[in-house]
């Protein structure tokens, strides 16, 4: 071995030994100048030398060349999500429902890193591959961005292969610096550690990514058959001994009380933390009672995330502002004086309609109490009454729509109010901006500020138009060049050859929603079958009542809409239905062409969910229990709908009992 050779091995032994020390255990044993001198020795031999730069150099820690995208890999078992509970009740019946299933349990308590979950795979040792959650089946390859993160070892002292799973965050104390250098910078600061934190893990220039200082907690490995552990705390440990940064607040207990003790703690605790938490996540500890328990499609049902409630805070209701939807329904929009709820700036909350503004007496120019629900709407609770100025007056709706100065009305048995001018403008752009919308024709591009503009240059008018829009018309828009213009004229194109369904549900038709749309395109295959269809074969098809069925047959009837559609065929925009027939699914023997009822509420996904999944499997869900229902799924606190079945002697299944069955058909 050269004295060189012998060097740059001393060189990564010292470096990532300071790295651990520092990034890992928190405990530094060298100044930061001897680690920076170390590196600069290691660098400047790797360039004189070039064919001592090992891929695991803690050189590459500063980052590599630039990237012009990521690559997307499948993960090798799906990264889920968890189940949450924000009470106390939720965790009560999340504790009664595991010991029912697997008796006594002991339980990891940990805290719920507010970050993105990230995975790193190891092969004979170093670290190879790290990746995004993405949709949980398919993530980024962020391998470059991640190894400038030091507290990730880029090689560790065993030659093993397995994969971790963790959340990579921003330090509190880096995220102030960071957006104390944007600020005086003149940049917009990030809202909060997380968007930082996938703000940076998401630049395509490492060296970018270097300068961001990130950390990670590891929580999990993969395949357990791979670790020594009997029980996720012993994997933590194994972690540990790996040189791994896992979080060292965690706690075992054994009881549901210990669980709410640790939550009261950490409730209490979480602001002198270093990084930001958003709950507590609660795991059975060990790992043949985790097997037992199983998974849901989307989660764990040995785990439980606790969230935080939301953040409350105090601002002034500055004004009321009504938007215009695409049904003529005026919506109230409170206008706030700007302020900071769970990270990210709020200037407008919903006000939903008069009663409720009516209801809570929320008055313009009063301190007004916001919350997120859900931690992302935002949302007006109440007015704090002795902070009221004595003028503060009613708020009364306008008589007249703010748009086209039509009569509002209200209709009956409804609380919102209407603009019923069929030729409102603020209506007919809306209609435009669903018509492109995601789950209707799907025009990427074509986004709210396009069409306002169009509109207002008289280039559409109703949707059909947009189908004789030309790079004339694109071109001169705001903020738009050629390939922008290509883009969307392409996107536009692509949709001519859409579902019918999809156009069904993007015409409008006052309460023909997502999955009527599908059921109706199904049934009558092509758009001139529709045309014939009367009130009552509409209401033969199952899940179509009165209101729907008379809603379509009028629309449909209407001249201008026949003329509507001459228009859109007359560009080739597919009138047929090209999904499935759900005939044709081949389904599973156990459900196909059986009537199934839904009652009660489910724990482990919605009743959507459950429902598209046994449509799948080619059976037909109902509402109502008859004599021809042949299965019943119950979940909690089900009423009449059970007792009807079980006068009938209906099958009924628990919701375990469909899991279980779902879990053997997808193996
Ligand atoms: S365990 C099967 N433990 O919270 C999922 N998750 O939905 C196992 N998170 O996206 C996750 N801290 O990124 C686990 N100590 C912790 C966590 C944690 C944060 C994130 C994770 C996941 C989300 C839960």
């Amino acid at each position: 071995m050269t004295d060189i050779q012998s060097r740059v091995g001393e060189l990564h032994r010292l470096l990532n030994q300071y790295s651990y020390e520092y990034y890992v255990k928190d405990n530094p044993s060298v100044p930061d100048n001897e680690y920076d001198k170390l590196l600069h020795e290691l660098i400047d031999i790797e360039t004189q030398y070039p064919e001592y730069r090992a891929e695991d150099s803690p050189t590459v820690r500063v980052g590599g060349s630039a990237q012009s995208t990521f690559e997307k890999v499948n993960h090798d078992t799906p990264m889920l999500s968890l189940g949450n509970a924000f009470n106390e009740e939720d965790l009560r019946k999340f504790d009664q429902r595991i010991r029912d299933r697997i008796g006594d349990v002991e339980y990891m308590c940990e805290l719920k890193i507010d970050g993105l979950a990230v995975s790193l795979k190891y092969e004979d040792g170093r670290f190879v591959q790290g990746l995004t959650r993405g949709d949980g089946t398919t993530g980024e390859d962020i391998t470059e961005n991640l190894k400038t993160i030091h507290a990730i070892p880029l090689k560790i002292n065993e030659s093993r292969t397995f994969e971790v799973r963790g959340e990579a965050y921003m330090p509190r104390k880096s995220f102030f610096s960071l957006n104390e250098a944007k600020a005086a910078n003149d940049e917009q600061p990030f809202a909060n550690p997380r968007n930082a934190a996938a703000g940076s893990l998401r630049q395509l220039d490492s060296k970018l990514a270097a300068k961001r200082k990130l950390s990670v907690f590891l929580y999990s490995v993969n395949d357990f058959t791979q670790f020594n552990a009997d029980t996720q705390s012993e994997a933590l440990d194994e972690l540990d001994q790996l040189g791994f940064k896992t979080n060292q607040e965690r706690q075992r207990v054994q009881t549901i009380d210990e669980v709410m003790a640790y939550i009261k703690k950490w409730t209490d605790q979480r602001e002198d933390l270093a990084y930001d938490i958003d709950g507590i996540v609660i795991k059975v500890n060990a790992l043949d009672q985790q097997e037992v328990l199983g998974f849901t499609q989307k989660s764990p049902r040995w785990a439980i995330a606790y969230k935080f409630p939301a953040e409350e805070v105090v601002t002034e209701l500055l004004d009321i502002e009504l938007s215009i939807g695409r049904t003529g329904v005026v919506t109230p929009t409170a206008i706030l004086e700007p302020v900071k709820v769970a990270g990210t700036t709020v200037s407008r909350a919903s006000l939903h309609n008069e009663d409720l503004i009516h209801d809570k007496d929320i008055r313009i120019g009063d301190s007004v109490v916001i919350k997120k629900a859900g931690d992302i709407i935002p949302e007006v609770i109440k007015s704090v009454l002795d902070r009221r100025s004595k003028d503060a007056a009613t708020y009364h709706m306008p008589t007249h729509c703010p748009s086209c100065e039509h009569e509002l009305v209200r209709i009956e048995g409804e609380v919102a109010l209407r603009c019923i001018n069929p030729k409102c403008q603020a209506q007919l752009v809306e209609g435009l901006i669903h018509f492109v919308s995601r789950q209707a024709m799907n025009i990427d591009g074509l986004g709210t500020k396009i069409i306002q503009q169009l509109y207002e240059n008289n280039k559409i008018k109703d949707v059909a138009d947009i189908f004789y829009l030309t790079k004339d018309d694109l071109l001169p828009l705001e903020r738009m060049g050629e390939k922008k213009v290509d883009n969307l004229l392409n996107a536009i194109e692509h949709a001519k050859s859409n579902s019918l369904e999809q156009l069904l549900f993007g015409l409008g038709i006052r309460h023909l929603g997502v999955k009527a749309s599908q059921v109706i395109a199904e049934k009558y295959g092509t758009m001139d079958e529709l045309f014939n269809v009367t009130e009552e074969t509409l209401m033969g098809i199952h899940d179509i009542g009165h209101k729907l069925a008379q809603s379509v047959v009028t629309y449909l009837e209407n001249d201008d809409i026949r003329a509507l559609i001459d228009k859109l065929k007359e560009k080739n925009v597919n009138m047929t239905y090209k999904g499935v027939k759900t005939s044709e699914l081949e389904g599973h023997p156990e459900f196909k062409d059986k009537t199934i009822v839904l009652t009660g509420k489910l724990n482990q996904m919605t009743r959507n969910e459950a429902s598209n999944w046994l449509a799948l499997q080619g059976a037909k869900v109902t509402n109502s229990v008859t004599k021809s229902t042949d299965l019943v799924i119950a979940g909690e606190d089900a009423g009449s709908k059970l007792a009807k079945a079980e006068k009938f002697g209906t099958d009924i299944w628990s919701e375990e009992d469909f899991v279980q069955k779902q879990n053997e058909i997808e193996g």
